[in-house]
């Protein structure tokens, strides 16, 4: 359950930047979110297939945490909270977005020639305050990541590559136990964004 929902659309994601051509020789890719669940092993699985990890937190203090997962370069997210220009410098190969909003829309912004941002959460937003720019200009693609309708014939497959590719004590040491009854203090930190990894909650400890 270390890995939950979290990792598995992590791996969905990685698997959208793939079959849209986003190789590890390809330049860099960006990942929002990066000290949160599905960042942190986003991050994981892509250093782990030879990409260059730029991760994006807003958590600087983070940044050795998020160098141990494998990223390469730590952004800090005030670069893209402010609205920005419909197009800005061409920086990233690929990106893995769970922030929305403003953010989503500068990681558009910033996005190489044919480019390709799996786009999976919310945390900065519903709304997209993006342009055509990107997509008519720059030949960027936009993936949409679901994993609760997901076809099973794919959840197979990120799950396969999940038991194969995941390191597992790096996942044990990016995970927090906290005890059922801990839960409901524990859900404002998530609120907060103060979360780092992966919480999980022994249910039936007695079986552990
Ligand atoms: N599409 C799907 O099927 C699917 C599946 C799973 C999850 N999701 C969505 O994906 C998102 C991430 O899930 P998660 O499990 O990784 O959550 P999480 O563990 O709470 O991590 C979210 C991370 O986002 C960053 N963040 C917080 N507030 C932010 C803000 N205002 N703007 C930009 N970044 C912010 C923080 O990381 P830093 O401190 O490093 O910035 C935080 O740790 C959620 O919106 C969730 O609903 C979607």
């Amino acid at each position: 359950m270390a890995i939950g929902t979290a990792g598995y659309t992590a791996m969905l994601c990685v698997m959208a930047l793939e079959r849209n051509g986003v190789m590890p020789d390809g330049g860099e890719v960006v990942v929002t979110g990066a000290a949160g669940g599905v960042g942190s092993i986003a991050t994981m699985l892509l250093a782990a297939r030879g990409y260059s990890v730029a991760a994006v937190t807003g958590r600087m203090a983070e940044a050795d945490y998020l160098t141990g997962l494998g990223a390469t370069t730590i952004i800090d997210r005030a670069e893209f909270t402010q609205v920005g220009r419909p197009l800005s410098k061409e920086r990233w190969a690929g990106a893995i977005d769970v922030a929305g909003g403003v953010v989503l829309a500068n990681v558009l912004a910033s996005m190489r020639y044919r480019g390709v941002v799996a786009a999976c959460g919310l945390v900065g937003g519903m709304e997209l305050p993006t342009t055509v720019a990107p997509f008519i200009l720059r030949a960027v693609t936009l993936i949409g990541i679901d994993s609760v309708m997901c076809p099973k014939p794919e959840r197979l497959i990120a799950w396969q590559r999940l038991a194969q590719e995941l390191d597992m004590a790096r996942l044990d040491a990016m995970t927090t136990e906290v005890q059922l009854a801990d839960v409901i203090a524990m859900a404002p930190r998530f609120l907060e964004g103060k979360v780092r990894g992966r919480i999980l909650v022994p249910v039936n400890p007695q079986l552990g």
